[in-house]
């Protein structure tokens, strides 16, 4: 792997952000052998941080393996950090910070609900949303650099991540936050040890290092927002929030059942702003619609939708109308593959 430095997007005042794998390459990776991998990170590693670092922990497995792999290049200078947007799926916090227990790592919690509610008001477009969540983390993460005279941000970008984040050479499909969502201006050097990595290449490491989220299917940085579509109120958050743990509950006791083979690579929920007509008990009611979408992937740049028995989407949809009938009374399953549709809406 070539460990070149590569500088991107030079501001004026603050010098260059540096990212130290290199930009653009491209291509499937080959799977990674992870002994030699880490010897080759953890030395880059040691190598370009030589002072107070942070990393941000969302307790996904791109974010976690990049942890570990810096906490084992450099424990005296790194602070984890996890920051509660207030987008996180039912129970992640609490999750999170029992993880991070269970593998001896701190972690900061940061609670910044109220500052990305404030700063998604009114905020429709999905690529908008995308960049002020990037903006949001960057600010949050700057302030506690402050705090610690931090000047490296640890991150756990993955390939498909800038990917589809677009550049001069490639279209913008979608900007992932961590990418394309981060401002111009900003105060960090950017640390990325997964730069080349694919999902499953990432897998192997976790599974390498025995990390307990070697198996959880992936979320993206931006949370439910971007499963919210419309605009992301707290209380449409809530919704989303709680049909996504439905379908999750739902498709992990299908497993048990044995009526489906094996938990599919991703599954969830979006909410979408389209209401329409139903009824309850002998009422009208005129509520939002539910999308529900379950995908096999091998590394999220392709998906094929995940062939759900009808007796477990009815489950699924009585459970979401009946828990959830005051905001939706319509529930959908997605059968679009990847291309041309994308695994989440926004
Ligand atoms: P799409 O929707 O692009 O998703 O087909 C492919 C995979 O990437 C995840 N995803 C993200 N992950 N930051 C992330 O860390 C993001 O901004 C982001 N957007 C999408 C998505 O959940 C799927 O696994």
């Amino acid at each position: 792997m070539n460990s070149e430095k590569a500088s991107i997007q030079p501001t004026e005042d603050e010098g260059p952000i540096t990212f130290l794998y290199p930009v653009g390459g491209g291509g499937l990776s080959l799977m990674v052998d992870p002994e030699a991998f880490v010897k080759e990170q953890v030395q880059a590693i040691q190598g370009e941080i030589d002072g107070p670092a942070i990393i941000a922990c969302s307790g996904g497995v791109d974010s976690t393996v990049a942890a570990v792999l810096a906490g084992k290049a450099v424990p005296q200078h790194l602070t984890a950090l996890f920051v509660d947007t207030g987008l996180m799926r039912k129970g992640e916090p609490e999750q999170v910070r029992e993880i991070f227990e269970s593998m001896g790592i701190e972690l900061d919690f940061v609670d910044a609900r109220d500052r990305f509610f404030n700063a998604l008001e009114g905020v429709t477009d999905p690529e908008e949303k995308r960049s002020v969540i990037g903006e949001e983390f960057i600010r949050v993460f700057e302030e506690e650099a402050r705090e610690l005279d931090a000047e490296y941000l640890v991150q756990g970008t993955i390939a498909p991540d800038w990917i589809e984040s677009g550049d001069e050479a490639r279209d913008t499909i979608k900007s992932h936050h961590n990418v394309g969502g981060l401002p111009d201006e900003m105060n960090l050097t950017v640390v990325e040890p997964l730069y080349d990595l694919y999902k499953d290449e990432v897998r192997t490491l976790a599974r390498h290092f025995d990390l307990p989220v070697a198996e959880r299917q992936p979320f993206p940085g931006p949370g439910l927002a971007i499963r919210t579509l419309g605009e992301v109120t707290p209380k449409r958050v809530e919704v989303t929030r709680e049909a996504c743990h439905i379908v999750e509950e739902e498709l992990k006791t299908a497993v048990e059942d044995g009526d489906l083979d094996e938990e599919p690579w991703q599954y969830f929920a979006a909410l979408l702003p389209v209401q329409s007509v139903g009824v309850q008990g002998d009422v009208r009611a005129y509520g939002e619609t539910i999308v529900v979408r379950a995908v096999q992937s091998l590394d999220g740049m392709t998906a094929e939708f995940t062939r759900i028995p009808h007796h477990v989407l009815d489950r699924i949809s009585t459970r979401i109308t009946n828990r959830l009938g005051d905001h939706v009374n319509r529930v959908t399953y997605d059968v679009t593959n990847k291309p041309p549709g994308t695994v989440e809406w926004e």
